[in-house]
């Protein structure tokens, strides 16, 4: 596979998990990173051996030894900096949620077209073994007809009006730093739903601190979509069809293992590769689809991450969680 020199904007919590990935793909190397704060960037340059920092985002944009750059700033900017890149010609691997809205994604993959450049959100849960093979197992008919799907991702995160999960204008809330997980469970396995509701419990800021989404599907398939900042949960999750069942154990998004069974029938376990970072196989991912020339994966295409923006503005709709650019 070609090499792909990848650039990093904000090397926050997440890109650091990010950089260490990279050095686990063959073909991947970590070219430059740019940080707001030329300290900051020079700390994470060191720890992760990257040879040129940047204290301005578009210094590292226009940088023509990058092929590719991960966008891992807060939600509320992920459409200026990755539309920033994408007019430069940069391949963009963009965090989840894509945006704050699905405008703001619409802009994000219409740049990504007018200039013929790749960009998918980091969704990295669909491409971690226990999602491949998951699939596989619900497409090959084994539970039958998937009629119900439950998931929850909840952990207690202390009030900060200024951080990045309460605060409006970094894009803070549940359902779009962590409940977008179980919600990509259920569009993955169903498709796009006909008809949503939902109940939220805001935070001062006026961010959700707790959402839950019932979703229907025009199959008569229908499911619920938990995440909360107040507490941790079971991070678990259960695929029931009318033949059978698969349930997922702590942590669902990222397990090594799962259980199934067809009604009536013992229970078996599937063993799966352990999970060592786990965001190895979505840059192979991207880089396979760069290899290939493509400006979308066939596997986690832009109409996937529009419909997701789409349904979490539905369920925003229904709970008055509003961003400034809604
Ligand atoms: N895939 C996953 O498992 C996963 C897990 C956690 C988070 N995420 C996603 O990753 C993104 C970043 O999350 P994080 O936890 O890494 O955040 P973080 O630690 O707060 O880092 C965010 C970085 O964004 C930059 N930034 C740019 N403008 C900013 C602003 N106005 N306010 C604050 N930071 C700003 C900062 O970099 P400089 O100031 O140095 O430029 C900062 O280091 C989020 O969209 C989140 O959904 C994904």
């Amino acid at each position: 596979m070609k090499t792909t020199t990848w650039g990093i904007i904000g090397p926050g919590k997440i890109a650091g998990k990010f950089a260490i990935a990279l050095g686990m793909v063959e073909g991947a190397s970590l070219g430059a990173i740019a940080s707001r704060d030329a300290a900051r960037g020079r700390e994470f340059a060191s720890r992760h051996g990257v040879a040129t920092v940047y204290d301005d985002y578009a210094q590292l944009a226009a940088d023509p030894a990058i092929d590719a750059i991960y966008v891992a700033t807060p939600h509320g900017f992920h459409a200026e900096h990755s539309i920033l890149c994408l007019r430069h010609g940069k391949a963009v691997l963009c965090e989840k949620p894509l945006a704050l809205n699905a405008r703001e994604a619409g802009e994000m993959v219409a740049a990504a077209r007018e200039h013929g450049v790749f960009l998918m959100e980091a969704m990295w849960t669909r491409y971690v073994p226990l999602m491949r093979s998951i699939m596989e197992l619900t497409r090959s008919g084994q539970i039958g007809m998937i009629k119900y799907i439950r998931g929850d991702f909840g952990f207690f995160a202390a009030f900060d009006p200024n951080g990045r999960l309460f605060n409006i204008r970094l894009g803070g809330g549940s359902l779009l730093d962590i409940g977008i997980y179980p919600l990509f469970l259920c569009l993955q396995l169903l498709g796009e739903p006909e008809t949503i509701t939902a109940y939220g419990r805001l935070s001062p800021t006026g961010s959700d601190e707790t959402c839950h989404a019932i979703l229907g599907f025009a199959d008569g398939a229908t499911a619920v979509v938990s995440s909360t900042l107040a507490c941790g949960t079971s991070l678990s999750a259960e695929i029931a069809g009318t033949e059978g069942m698969i349930r997922i154990g702590t942590s669902w998004y990222k397990n090594d293992h799962y259980e199934w069974n067809r009604t009536g029938e013992a229970v078996s376990t599937v063993q799966l590769e352990p999970l060592v970072n786990g965001f190895e196989y979505q840059i192979r991912e991207v880089m396979e689809c760069l290899n290939k020339g493509l400006i979308e994966s066939p596997s986690l295409p832009h109409s996937f991450s529009l419909m997701m923006a789409r349904t979490m503005d539905a369920i925003r709709g229904h709970i008055g969680v509003r961003y400034l650019t809604d």
